[in-house]
């Protein structure tokens, strides 16, 4: 199978590009990225020397280029990733979230249709190529924002209301969690579902959603093989640090104050990026042409909740047996006196503009259709994350100090 895979050189498409390469051997992959300040295309470098592998630099909104790669591979499926990703910088410049998120969205659609199309059908509309696909990485932030009913948490099972609601019985949902340690906790009563209309906030938002109607619009006009999916916060490695979890790692670590927005009581619902990639590969596989499928990871908790148990968490990775001393591998990584490695270094500063108060996926639909779960509770996750930013110094200093571009000059300059 032929993927072109753009935005690939970013956190959660090169996560993807890995998983794939592992999981598949019959497989070729295109990634298309333009290498912005998010794009790093170090975090790809042992993937690019795969023959399976190809990279090619520029931009989705650039047709020439895209009918390009359309000619010269035989394209099956492409997953698009490639997007302006962080709410902050839409709330500054909306103009370039509007220009990548949606009118690149509308180029790579209209060039996979141009060369999927071999015929019309009687009522005019095209016909495809068998087993073609344009897969649009969503967000549940298209779907705007729920009450925070339950301000301290409940667990999953413990509220009636959910089981209702999500499609998922009592019995089902013991099932499904029956390997965690404890069962999720909600903030609510209400979740996203995939029938739930959308209403964007942020301007980023608002551009993920302008791309989300447009692909399904496609479907509806043109018959264009598609998915939608929308997931929630991803998190683990290769994340950019101006995101919540690695710039509060990267802080602890240099023993910097940890701005928390407001009260930090926001709730989002965190998914382990690798299961968000598995979630991809079943829609890609399995998803009902023209659907949308959540995809989520159980795991609601409060923002300030997130940042206190990644402070726990590194002290426990670094501290040497209890001892208050660090570790010898991590003596270099650790710049913060130990004794300061604590809540103290919170400090909450202005609540952003507009911040929504909850995000809360249900992915019934993707678990009772294709069999999705997200394996990785969250005390798990955020363990593997900070120990691979603890034993990736590296790149998390290439990536802030812009010295990927010199890789990239040196790998691709005379190309
Ligand atoms: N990270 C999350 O928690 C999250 C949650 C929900 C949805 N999403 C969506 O998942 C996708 C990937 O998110 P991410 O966190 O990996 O983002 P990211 O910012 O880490 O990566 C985006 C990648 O796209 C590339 N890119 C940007 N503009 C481009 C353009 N015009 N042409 C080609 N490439 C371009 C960048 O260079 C970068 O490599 C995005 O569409 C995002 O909206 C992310």
């Amino acid at each position: 199978m032929n993927y072109l895979v753009t935005g690939g050189a970013g956190f959660i498409g090169a996560n993807f590009v890995k998983y794939m390469l592992k999981k598949y051997e019959d497989i070729n992959i295109v990634v298309l990225d333009k290498l912005t300040y998010a794009g790093n295309l170090g975090t790809i470098g042992e993937e690019l020397k795969d023959s399976r592998v190809s990279f090619v630099k520029g931009d989705i909104c650039n047709k020439e280029l895209v009918e390009n790669i359309f000619m010269n591979n035989d394209i099956d499926y492409v997953v698009n990733f490639a997007a302006e990703s962080h709410v902050d910088r839409s709330i500054e410049d909306p103009g370039i979230f509007l220009k990548t998120n949606i009118l690149g969205t509308q180029i790579l659609m209209d060039v996979a249709k141009a060369h999927w199309t071999i015929s019309k059908d009687e009522k005019g509309y095209p016909v495809y190529k068998d087993g073609k696909k344009f897969l649009q990485v969503s967000t549940d932030e298209v779907y705007g924002t729920l009450e925070r009913d339950i301000p301290e948490g409940q667990s999953l099972v413990d509220n009636g209301q959910l089981t209702v609601e999500n499609g998922l019985s009592l019995e089902e949902l013991k099932d499904l969690f029956k390997n965690r340690e404890a069962m999720p906790k909600v903030f609510g009563n209400k979740f996203f579902t995939e029938e739930k209309g959308l209403d964007p906030r942020s301007p980023y938002a608002t551009s993920k959603t302008g791309a989300d109607m447009l692909v399904r619009a496609y479907n509806e006009t043109y018959h264009f093989p598609v998915n939608v999916t929308r997931c929630s916060n991803n998190y683990g490695p290769y994340h950019f640090p101006e995101k919540l979890i690695p710039l509060i790692i990267k802080n602890i670590l240099e023993g910097k104050n940890l701005p928390v927005y407001g009260d930090g009581k926001q709730v989002r619902d965190w998914l382990y990026v690798e299961d968000h990639c598995k979630g991809i590969d079943m829609v890609i596989n399995g998803g009902r042409l023209g659907e949308a499928y959540n995809i989520g990871g159980f795991n609601e908790e409060q923002n300030i909740n997130i940042v206190k148990l990644t402070i726990d968490t590194v002290r426990k990775l670094v501290v040497d047996n209890g001892e208050l001393k660090v570790k010898d591998q991590y003596k270099n990584v650790v710049k913060c006196p130990l004794e300061k490695i604590n809540y103290d270094l919170i400090t909450h500063v202005q609540d952003r503009l507009g911040h929504d108060a909850r995000y809360a996926i249900d992915p019934a639909k993707t678990v009772k259709e294709l069999g999705f779960y997200p394996e990785t509770p969250f005390t798990v996750g955020i363990e593997k994350t900070i120990k691979w930013y603890l034993d990736n110094q590296e790149w998390v200093n290439e990536v802030v100090s812009g010295d990927y571009q010199k890789y990239y000059n040196e790998m691709y300059g005379k190309k």
